[in-house]
């Protein structure tokens, strides 16, 4: 089935060709990527999830997100397969556990991630979210990494602004070339701090669960009128809207996980919405920006 045609196609690869958003040492990444949580659990589902990814790559979605502990390595798994043979495609993103974060492991622990994913070296490598290992010896590590080639560049995830403060205060910290969170329309307690000090340091956002787990998080996304609306001037659907409002700007790149095609598409297709001041608007008025300091949401 092909739900688009090869002219639309040729669209979105040259608008996510063109959105890019850049990283602190001057590498520019499409504003969207794909996310990969729960992919590879379920053996009936797997040549489903190496088609959507494969399907996403070749829209221009070609940062792909995991973790060494989504389905205990399984995810990595299933992304080292969808790439094999387009490895200098793809922008791979993966993440170290918290207890995994120490001198003692962090090697070992990206050893196994590599293995998984049949690379020789990850493009980006996250501390998943803190622990108690101090923050001082997982730099480092990251920095042996970074040195013996095994990763091209490191960040962190669910760091709130005091963790980014400690992190830009720590030696080697502001080598960190993002922070991955949860941002979407209807959690957008980071735009009262977190976000503005990411711009103020020029390091972009990744945000995670863009779509609200498909509007699972929050329903209202689905069905509110106002987005809707926005969306029928579009000729968009409701999560697509939701997904142009997380990337209207270019400090965040946004990780939607999709495994049916349709899916796919419409996510890739939803960088081709520019979300006008107007829009901006009506959005603010349903789903304000909060006017004060919200812990950092988390799932
Ligand atoms: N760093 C962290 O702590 C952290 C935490 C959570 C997530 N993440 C990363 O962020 C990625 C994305 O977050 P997420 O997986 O939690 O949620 P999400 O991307 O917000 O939503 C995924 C869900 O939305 C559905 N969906 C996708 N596109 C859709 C569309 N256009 N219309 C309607 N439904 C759509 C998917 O269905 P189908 O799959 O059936 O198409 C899936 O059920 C994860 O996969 C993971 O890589 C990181």
């Amino acid at each position: 089935m092909n739900l688009m045609d090869d002219k639309k196609i040729e669209e979105i690869k040259n608008t996510l060709a063109k959105r890019v958003v850049p990283l602190p040492d001057g590498t520019t990444l499409p504003c969207l990527g794909q996310g990969t949580w729960y992919m590879g659990e379920n053996p009936q589902e797997r040549n489903k999830e190496i088609k959507a990814l494969q399907l996403g790559l070749s829209l221009g979605m070609t940062l792909i997100d995991t973790a060494e502990m989504y389905g205990n390595g399984d995810s990595e798994r299933l992304v080292g397969e969808a790439i094999k043979g387009r490895r200098d495609e793809v922008f791979i993103v993966s993440k170290v556990y918290p207890h995994h974060a120490g001198l003692d492991m962090i090697s070992n622990a990206c050893e196994n991630s590599l293995k998984r994913l049949g690379t020789d070296r990850l493009d980006l490598y996250l501390l998943h979210w803190r622990g108690s290992v101090p923050l001082a010896e997982t730099i480092e590590g990251m920095e042996k990494l970074r040195e013996a080639g095994k990763i091209l560049r490191w960040g962190v995830s669910n760091f709130d602004t005091v963790d980014m403060e400690e992190l830009w205060n720590t030696t080697n910290g502001k080598n960190s070339m993002t922070n991955e969170v949860l941002y979407h329309l209807g959690s957008r307690g980071i735009d009262f701090d977190l976000l503005p000090w990411h711009r103020e340091h020029n390091m972009p956002i990744m945000a995670y669960s863009p779509l609200a787990q498909g509007g699972s998080l929050r329903r209202q996304l689905l069905s509110d009128p106002t987005i809707q609306d926005i969306a029928d001037k579009y000729n968009a659907q409701p999560l697509q809207i939701a997904l142009a409002w997380t990337i209207r700007s270019n400090s965040v790149i946004a990780i939607p996980k999709a495994v049916q095609e349709e899916h796919v598409f419409a996510n890739a297709e939803a960088a081709m919405i520019e979300l006008v001041e107007e829009d901006l608007k009506r959005l603010d008025q349903v789903f304000p920006k909060p006017t004060r300091k919200m812990p950092l949401d988390i799932i």
